[in-house]
C-alpha cells in the first residue's frame, strides 16, 4: 500500500484576498519565497494539496503566462478550474457575480481592467480573490520576479532593481515588493508616465522602514547606475493600445539596448514580465543575450503561484 508523503504544514495568509501586493505581510512574503523553493524542488509532494478545490479564473484581458500557469498550478496541486473570458460585471452587478461564484468555487483569480473590479469582487465574495493583473498592480508577477532574483543572486538584501519605461502596474508591484525584501529600487520614466504618486508614497514609507533607497527619475542613467537587474515592460499596457504611437515617440530614449545595459553593473541581468515588443522597449539582442532571465521569470510564475494557492487555499 502506498504511504502518504509527509508535507510540513503550510502557513496560511492572514488577509482574505490577494488583491494588492501589500495584502501579504513581510513575513508571509518571505515565507512564500521559501515555499516556492520547496514546491519547485519537490512538486510531487504537493499533488493532492488542493484536492476537491475548485477555482474560477476570470479574464477580461488576454493572457498566456498568467492564465496557463494558474491552470497548471491548480491542476498540479490536485484541484480544478473553470474559466470565464470577457467583461466581468457587464451583464449584472459585480456584487451579484461575486455572490454567484462563491457558491460554486473555493477561490477566484481575476484579471480585470480596473483595480476597483478586483476590490469589489473581494468585498462581496466569501471565496478569496487573487489579482491576476489590473490597471494598478500585477502582484503575482512580482512574486515570481523576486523569487527569480533570489535564485540568481542568492540573497535579495543589498540588490538594486532598476525599472526603465512606463510607470505601470508591473512597476508598482515591484516597487512595493523591493523595499520589503531589502532591495533598492529605481525607476526611470518619461515625464508624464511616472508611477502613481500614492503608490510611490507607500513605497517610500516601506523603504524608509527597511533602510533601502527608492529613486524616481526621468533619467535612465541615474536609475541604472549600480543596478543588479534591469527591468522593462511594454510602453503601452493593455487598455492603452490607442496611445501606442504617441508612446513610441515619448519612450524612445528608454529602450533597453546594449548601450543602456552597459550603464548597469557588468553582471546585471535583464528582466521582462513578457509579452515583449522587440524593437520597442527592448532590443532582440538584449532579449536573447546571456543576461536575459525572462524565461526563468516565466517558469517561476508557476511555482510562485502554487505557493500562493497553497497559502491561501490549501
Ligand atoms: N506576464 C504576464 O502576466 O503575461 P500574460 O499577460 O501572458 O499573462
Ligand atoms: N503592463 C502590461 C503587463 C502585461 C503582463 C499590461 O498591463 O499590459
Amino acid at each position: 500500500m502506498a504511504t502518504a508523503i509527509a508535507v510540513r504544514p503550510i502557513s496560511k495568509v492572514a488577509a482574505h484576498d490577494f488583491a494588492r501586493d501589500l495584502d501579504l505581510t513581510d513575513d508571509e512574503l518571505n515565507y512564500l519565497l521559501e515555499l516556492t523553493e520547496r514546491v519547485k524542488r519537490a512538486p510531487s509532494k504537493f499533488t493532492r494539496a488542493l484536492s476537491g478545490k475548485y477555482i474560477s479564473l476570470l479574464f477580461e484581458k488576454p493572457s498566456l503566462r498568467t492564465r496557463l500557469t494558474f491552470e497548471l498550478a491548480i491542476k498540479q496541486l490536485g484541484g480544478d478550474s473553470v474559466t470565464c473570458e470577457g467583461p466581468v460585471g457587464a451583464r449584472e452587478p459585480l456584487k451579484d457575480v461575486a455572490r454567484n461564484l462563491d457558491r460554486w468555487v473555493n477561490g477566484i483569480v481575476a484579471r480585470t481592467f480596473s483595480q476597483n473590479t478586483i476590490e469589489e469582487l473581494a468585498e462581496w465574495s466569501s471565496a478569496p480573490v487573487i489579482n491576476a493583473l489590473s490597471d494598478m498592480y500585477h502582484p503575482c508577477q512580482a512574486l515570481a520576479d523576486v523569487f527569480t532574483l533570489r535564485e540568481q543572486f542568492g540573497e535579495l538584501r543589498g540588490l538594486k532593481l532598476a525599472f526603465v519605461g512606463d510607470g505601470n502596474n508591473v512597476a508598482h508591484s515591484l516597487m512595493l515588493s523591493a523595499a520589503r525584501l531589502g532591495m533598492d529600487f529605481a525607476i526611470a520614466t518619461p515625464c508624464g508616465y511616472a508611477p502613481n504618486a500614492e503608490i510611490v508614497s507607500q513605497a517610500e514609507g516601506l523603504a524608509a522602514l527597511a533602510g533601502t533607497r527608492l529613486e524616481v527619475t526621468s533619467d535612465p542613467a541615474e536609475a541604472l547606475a549600480g543596478a543588479h537587474a534591469v527591468y522593462t515592460d511594454v510602453w503601452a499596457s493593455m487598455g492603452h493600445e490607442q496611445e501606442a504611437d504617441e508612446r513610441r515617440e515619448r519612450f524612445s530614449a528608454y529602450q533597453v539596448n546594449e548601450s543602456l545595459m552597459s550603464l548597469a553593473r557588468p553582471d546585471a541581468v535583464f528582466m521582462h514580465c513578457l509579452p515583449a515588443k522587440r524593437g520597442e522597449e527592448v532590443t532582440d539582442e538584449v532579449m536573447e543575450s546571456g543576461r536575459s532571465i525572462v524565461f526563468e521569470q516565466a517558469e517561476n510564475r508557476l511555482h510562485a503561484q502554487k505557493a500562493l494557492l497553497l497559502m491561501m487555499l490549501g
